[in-house]
């Protein structure tokens, strides 16, 4: 068995490294609902902490304390003030705040615009679909981008087992459950990257589901959106151009979409824009050739039962191919 001391070198480091890793701490909201949760936390914990000292103070006081003190305590006014009418004061108090913090959520939700977003919970990555102005719906992966200053309504969905989506800075988590919709009303309030995490138990690869929030100024939003829902770029060179052809000999497409091609499989994540997003593999690794090479040839091994088989009798140079063309199908940014 480990022993404690072992076991606090080994977590205390580690809960250092996350508490400092902003990216995805609810303590530093950039979402309504997290600013609104921020303030609730910050109350009740100081409320706790408050009440805490005191009670404390009374004890060390009834203990320790000169005897007229300790007289004054023996008071029934104290078991009265102190028993009742204090927490029913103070706990009423907390209560009116997180029903009026509730019904500003229900607020946005009916501020909402558009039609939102949906994003479905898969083996162990996030589908997410938007629609455009038009009514179209553009098919995107492992990535949310939103409009700063807009509510918009996500519905939250799952066609296999139970995921929780949880962007902690945006808003508090919810369930992604089989034969249902959930909806979540989400607005960001500053342009920013930030992270979200599956928070529900779902399987061996359940804490390699994770993804990145890109809220945008609006019109910036808009802009992206319209470039999302074109067709996937030209491959640019002769290795995109071969990248390409083996991308189709191989049968990828019976799995991957890449809209304006041959490819229009739906069992793995959208590629028409892949090299756009600012991860592969649900924010499992960064995006790049090379990550696309290691997915390709050793995706087992970093995320161990995902639906994808590996393609280790591809020659070296066809797997660079095909990480070269896929690398380049991004918007042109
Ligand atoms: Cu999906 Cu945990």
């Amino acid at each position: 068995m480990m022993k404690p001391g072992r076991i606090a070198a080994v977590h205390v480091p580690l809960l250092v490294i996350t508490g400092c890793s902003g990216i995805q701490s609810a303590l530093q909201p950039e979402g309504r609902e997290a600013v609104e949760l921020h303030g609730l936390l910050l109350a009740s914990t100081g409320f706790s902490a408050a009440i805490t000292l005191l009670v404390l103070a009374l004890i060390i006081v009834a203990m320790w304390g000169p005897r007229s003190w300790r007289h004054r305590l023996a008071h029934e006014w104290l078991i009265f003030g102190g028993g009742i009418i204090l927490p029913v004061v103070l706990l009423t108090c907390l209560l009116v705040y997180g029903l009026v913090t509730m019904d500003a959520g229900a607020s946005r939700a009916a501020r909402a615009e558009g039609p939102g977003i949906t994003i479905v919970g898969k083996r162990w990555w996030w589908q997410v679909v938007y629609t455009s102005t038009d009514g179209e719906r553009v098919v995107s992966a492992n990535e949310l981008r939103l409009p700063v200053g807009r509510p918009v309504t996500l519905r939250l969905e799952s066609d296999n087992v139970i995921h929780s989506f949880w962007a902690p800075k945006l808003a508090g988590k919810l369930d992604m459950i089989p034969g249902r919709t959930n909806t979540l009303t989400v607005e960001a309030i500053e342009p920013s990257i930030s992270r979200g995490q599956c928070a529900e138990y779902c399987g061996g690869a359940h804490a390699l589901m994770s993804f990145y929030v890109v809220a945008m100024p609006a019109q910036d939003f808009d802009a992206w959106l319209e470039a999302e829902a074109g067709p996937a770029s030209d491959p640019q060179n002769t290795a995109a151009r071969r990248g390409s052809q083996l991308f189709q000999e191989n049968g990828c497409g019976g799995c991957h979409t890449i809209r304006g091609t041959e490819a229009t499989g739906t069992i793995g994540p959208d590629l028409t824009h892949v090299g756009s997003r600012h991860s592969l593999a649900a924010a499992t690794l960064p995006n790049d050739a090379q990550a696309f090479s290691r997915w390709i040839t050793n995706n087992q091994h970093i995320k161990p039962d995902n639906l994808m088989p590996v393609y280790q009798y591809l020659k070296p140079e066809e797997v660079e191919a095909i990480s070269v063309y896929l690398e380049g199908l991004d918007l042109g940014d």
